[in-house]
């Protein structure tokens, strides 16, 4: 698999690119800020961009969706309650191929409806529900902490340890890390019920 983690933007987001070598096809991943740029990555690498996926439909992941569309005719997928204009709606549990690649989208709301996370190869795209070191926040609108609780613990610590994590912003001590690591060390996944949860959430 081509895997690329791309910084872009003011506000420390990560667009991602993942890339079949064997069909030349690619997904960008929350495309935004730098759509020339992102693009010009993907031709340097022989791909062509067949899929747009949206982990969340928060503006600063979904800004660069229409341009991207207009210079490759890619596909838009994300979440089926997502508002953005889209060509595949998803659901927990469904997958997505790109060209030989299948990434499989997990429902994780809690920072927004509409979130999913995007495991493929090895590794989880999760968006604004996992940053390294950090849960995302769930007091914009459609936030739900309790949604959060039950995203994170049922839906990601289930994943094996040895799975690599890539958030969509760039908030923590480095770049990128793994499900193991974030269990031992990340303190929004210390053990605590449910109810504790959204108490801890509801702090400042
Ligand atoms: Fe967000």
């Amino acid at each position: 698999m081509i895997f690329e983690q791309v910084p872009v933007g003011t506000f420390q987001n990560f667009s991602y690119i993942i890339g079949d070598p064997d069909t030349k096809k690619a997904a960008l991943v929350d495309p935004a800020w730098e759509v020339d740029r992102l693009l010009s990555l993907c031709q340097n690498s022989g791909l062509s961009v067949s899929h747009v996926i949206n982990t969340h439909s928060h503006h600063d992941h979904v800004e660069g969706n229409d341009a991207v569309v207009g210079r490759t005719h890619a596909k838009v997928v994300a979440h089926q309650s997502s508002p953005v204009r889209k060509d595949l709606s998803v659901n927990d549990g469904d997958t997505i191929e790109v060209g030989s690649l299948v990434v499989k989208a997990i429902h994780t709301p809690g920072h927004c409806p509409d979130h999913i996370c995007l495991l493929v190869e090895g590794r989880v795209l999760t968006g604004d529900t996992l940053f390294v070191g950090e849960c995302g926040r769930t007091d914009l609108v459609g936030g739900d902490a309790g949604a959060m609780y039950d995203s994170l613990f049922d839906k990601l610590m289930i994943l094996d340890d040895s799975i690599e994590v890539y958030p969509g912003h760039d908030y923590g001590r480095k770049p990128s890390s793994t499900i193991g690591e974030e269990r031992r060390t990340n303190y929004t996944l210390k053990p605590r019920s449910k109810e504790e949860f959204i108490k801890f959430m509801a702090e400042p």
